[in-house]
């Protein structure tokens, strides 16, 4: 049984040889959603898109989502605003949230920031409280930097 941290170091191989081919956004985001799913077995991955000052549901894994969150709401939103990672441990206790489904019950959002402007997130959720520290969020950040240097947008 790997450590959270090999598993990841694993898919940050899998991520990079997923880009090394393809340069389509669409393509690899869905492809890094699958992979991160399937590895880890989150309850949902997926991203979410900026567009005409919105966010727009993307491609992702797991159960039906919401397709329009606006800017500002939501740990979506709200990580678009502050263009920093957002890590929820108990997302009950985060004002605001937007709950896609009753079984998420914690979440982080990372930002994908292109050309110092945030173009989208990606959105995880756990059906377990307290599922994300800093160890997702250096390598999701690290994937999201990734993909948005690999993919062309
Ligand atoms: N919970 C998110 C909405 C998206 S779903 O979790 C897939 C939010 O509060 O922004």
């Amino acid at each position: 049984m790997k450590t959270k941290k090999e598993s990841y170091e694993l898919v940050l191989k899998q991520v990079e040889a997923i880009l090394s081919d393809e340069t389509d956004l669409i393509a690899n985001l869905a492809n890094v959603s699958a992979l991160l799913k399937t590895t880890f077995h989150f309850f949902w991955v997926g991203f979410y898109w900026v567009k005409n000052n919105e966010l727009v549901l993307g491609p992702f894994q797991g159960p039906v989502a919401c397709t329009r969150i606006t800017k500002g709401k939501g740990v979506c939103g709200f990580t678009w605003v502050n263009e920093e990672t957002s890590i929820v441990p108990d997302v009950s206790k985060f004002e605001g949230h937007i709950a896609c489904s009753p079984h998420s019950k914690s979440e982080i959002v990372v930002p994908l920031i292109h050309q110092n402007t945030v173009v989208g997130v990606l959105d995880i959720d756990s059906d377990e409280l307290d599922a994300f520290d800093s160890l997702d969020r250096y390598y999701l950040e690290k994937i999201c930097q990734l993909l948005i240097l690999q993919s062309l947008i």
